[in-house]
């Protein structure tokens, strides 16, 4: 039985990531110099992204990037699941589902100790090509409000918005 560790992505995971990066993904595929370079760009953005990895015994097999948008006290927060990739060998065994879990719950908090200004809901998108099934699988089950766009942007290949509205409830200030 396997041990899996998933955490905040460190400086140290920025060439497994690339690795991972350039096996899956088309932009940078086995091009892992550029991939991790490219990682490494987001990184350094941090806040306004955010990486997280997925360990199984002790190696990273797969990440998320999560993006922020539109500022850091917006009264209805935006974070857009920009990324995820599992490594081939380690896909089909549920370790997605896992990572989007436990990043949300992650940003969640997050969220809620920086931004002091947000009046309801925190959303979640996520923008998926509509034929990657393996992909939409998964996001269906947390992006739960459905779909709730369509576009064209790379190429011609559609995709589609599915997102999730998760209640904040605040105490109510009194200035
Ligand atoms: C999409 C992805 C993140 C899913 O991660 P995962 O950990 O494999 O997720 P799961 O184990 O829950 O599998 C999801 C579905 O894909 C299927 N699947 C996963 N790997 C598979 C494979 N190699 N061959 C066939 N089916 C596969 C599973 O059976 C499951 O289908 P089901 O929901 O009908 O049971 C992963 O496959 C991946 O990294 N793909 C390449 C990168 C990508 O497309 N990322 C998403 C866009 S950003």
């Amino acid at each position: 039985m396997s041990t899996i560790n998933i955490r905040r992505a460190e400086e140290r995971d920025l060439e497994a990531i690339g690795l991972i990066n350039g096996s899956v993904f088309l932009g940078d595929r086995d091009q892992f110099d550029g991939a991790q370079r490219w990682a490494t760009c987001w990184f350094n953005a941090f806040p306004l992204y955010q990486y997280f990895v997925v360990e199984e015994d002790d190696v990273v097999v797969g990440y998320a990037g999560w993006q922020l948008h539109g500022g850091f006290h917006r009264a209805e927060p935006v974070i857009e699941l920009d990324q995820i990739g599992i490594l081939p060998a380690h896909q089909g065994k549920g370790l997605a589902p896992r990572l989007i879990q436990e990043c949300m719950q992650a940003l969640l908090t997050w969220t809620k100790e920086s931004n002091d200004r947000i009046e309801s809901h925190l959303t979640f998108v996520v923008w998926a090509y509509a034929l990657n099934f393996n992909a939409v699988n998964v996001y269906a089950k947390y992006f739960t409000d459905g779909v709730s766009g369509l576009r064209t942007q790379f190429g011609a290949r559609a995709e589609n918005m599915l997102r999730i509205r998760i209640p904040i409830v605040r105490p109510i200030r009194i200035e």
